[in-house]
């Protein structure tokens, strides 16, 4: 008899050990998830932008507005993109403003020093950028060249697109190129990477540097959020010289760059890899919460009330370029292991959108972990594309902080949490719930306790497919997409969901 009880003990004790629950209260809301945690960034670099977001006006096979692609703006309008980042990455420092605006024709050309060393013939410059972000009703984020401008070039963009009709020459100038108003762009990096490709520069010469560029930001009396350019992964001198050097009426945000991935001289295929660099990938993935939370806590001791704002401005998996394509170009496809990457990693974002008020997808089309590819006339939505999609509902909602407690995905010896989740609640009073299962195997049984909110009204998507490595081709555009999601009851106000391996969820809870 004894034994019995005991046996059952332990039976009961496993399944308390082995199963997921989400804990979170419907009436205990946190931050504003801020819209812009889903950005993107377009670099010139590869099809980047020539080809993959504008083809010329004069291109008569591939139907385009101004000479933006006009089924990319539409796929893009989707995921309702908040803000993008413009026109780099370490290209944004060799980048002169001036040889984008005026006569298309008369445009100097510029060699692409960082990617490929290719001409570009400057014919997507200013203009073109902030009419791309006027169709995406996006707020544009430029990248100033810190690393080969000068202070004054940098002024003088600002003034150029911001200051008003006929204040100035420069403004006659951007009159007499077609545009009478300012845009009025808010966000504005001072350099890229000026540890590395941005100038090589030292923390406390570039926390100099940003205070001179700063000093010369003449916006007249609009506010401009300025960015100082960030850390890489996990250098944290660098964050912490920048919160100390720099004046905080200065600074508006810190940026922070984190890639997924294996190994920077052995990155792997996009599509044919192995258990164990999906396991590695998704390791590294995962490692943005301990980056996102130790910088945030160096942040905290020089901004306790958080008016400075951590702003992850690149993100994503990098992989080898696809066989045959120009190594200089970063073109690779896009799995369900991407999907998994983008699902953590907004998770992330979401449950510490305290601190980090904006990130950027590295990068939109055709460029590392695009959401878009393009092949000439055509065009793939990745399942990155999908999650972007999935998660969009979480802009501006109100997160609801939530206890979790996950089983593991075990790989030889190896363990990270099996489930990944995140919550919020909309002005409308609808609550969503994102929820990732990176495990290669098994199902994962999450029991949701939703306190204070009704479980009668609930529906959900999921995106998985039969293998991790699974990928949208030119011929087979639509292997991976969302479907309705069913596999879910409710019993005494718990939800019990069931997530196949590998697939991202997210469940709509309506009042
Ligand atoms: O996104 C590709 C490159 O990665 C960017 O140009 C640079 O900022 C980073 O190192």
């Amino acid at each position: 008899m004894k034994q019995l009880l005991f046996f059952s003990l332990l039976v009961q004790f496993h399944w308390a050990v082995g199963q997921n629950t989400l804990q979170l209260d419907g009436n205990h809301l946190g931050a504003k998830i801020n819209r812009n945690i889903y950005g993107h960034f377009a670099e010139h670099l590869g099809n980047g932008i020539y080809g993959g977001l504008y083809v010329g006006e004069k291109n008569n096979t591939i139907p385009n507005f101004h000479g933006i692609r006009t089924d990319v703006i539409e796929a893009l309008k989707k995921l309702k993109v908040p803000v993008l980042r413009w026109p780099g990455g370490c290209f944004a420092d060799t980048y002169h403003w001036k040889d984008g605006i005026g006569d298309k024709t008369k445009r100097p050309s510029i060699l692409n020093v960082w990617w490929g060393n290719v001409k570009e013939d400057n014919s997507f410059g200013t203009h073109e950028f902030l009419e791309l972000c006027n169709l995406l009703q996006a707020e544009p984020y430029l990248s100033g060249n810190v690393g080969s401008g000068t202070v004054q070039e940098l002024s003088d963009w600002v003034a150029y697109i911001n200051h008003p009709n006929g204040s100035s020459p420069i403004t006659d100038l951007r009159a007499a190129n077609g545009r009478k108003d300012p845009w009025k762009v808010k966000f504005w990096g001072i350099g890229n990477e000026a540890w590395g490709c941005g100038g090589n520069m030292k923390p406390e010469f570039y926390a100099n540097v940003f205070r001179q560029y700063v000093t010369f930001l003449n916006n007249g009396n609009q506010p401009l959020v300025r960015i100082a350019s960030g850390a890489s992964d996990g250098d944290y001198h660098w964050t912490e010289v920048l919160m100390r050097d720099i004046p905080h009426q200065m600074l508006d945000a810190v940026a922070l760059h984190h890639y997924s991935i294996i190994n920077w001289n052995k990155k792997g295929s996009a599509t044919n890899f192995s258990e164990e660099q999906y396991f590695s990938i998704m390791k590294s993935a995962l490692y943005m919460e301990e980056l996102v939370e130790k910088h945030s806590a160096i942040m905290d001791k020089y901004d306790p009330q958080k008016k400075v704002a951590l702003f992850v401005d690149e993100w994503g998996g990098w992989y080898d370029v696809e066989p045959g394509t120009n190594p200089g170009f970063l073109f690779q496809q896009n799995t369900l292991r991407d999907a998994m990457i983008a699902g953590v990693t907004l998770n992330i974002f979401n449950n510490h959108c305290e601190r980090v008020k904006m990130a950027n997808l590295a990068q939109m089309v055709n460029v590392l972990q695009a959401v878009i590819l393009t092949d000439k006339q055509k065009i793939i939505r990745t399942p990155t594309y999908h999650v972007m999609e999935m998660y969009n509902v979480h802009q501006d909602a109100m997160l609801i902080p939530l206890e979790i407690k996950s089983n593991s995905y075990n790989f030889q010896g190896q363990t990270l949490n099996a489930i990944s989740a995140s919550a919020s609640k909309n002005q409308e009073g609808i609550t969503h719930i994102s929820l990732v299962n990176i495990d290669a195997h098994s199902d994962q049984i999450i029991t949701i306790n939703l306190a204070n909110t009704s479980l009668k009204n609930i529906t959900g998507r999921i995106l998985t497919s039969n293998q991790i490595q699974d990928y949208n081709s030119f011929d087979i555009p639509d292997k991976v997409s969302p479907k309705a999601f069913t596999k879910f009851s409710v019993s005494n106000q718990e939800l019990k969901v069931v997530l196949p391996p590998f697939s991202v969820v997210v469940l709509k809870i309506a009042q």
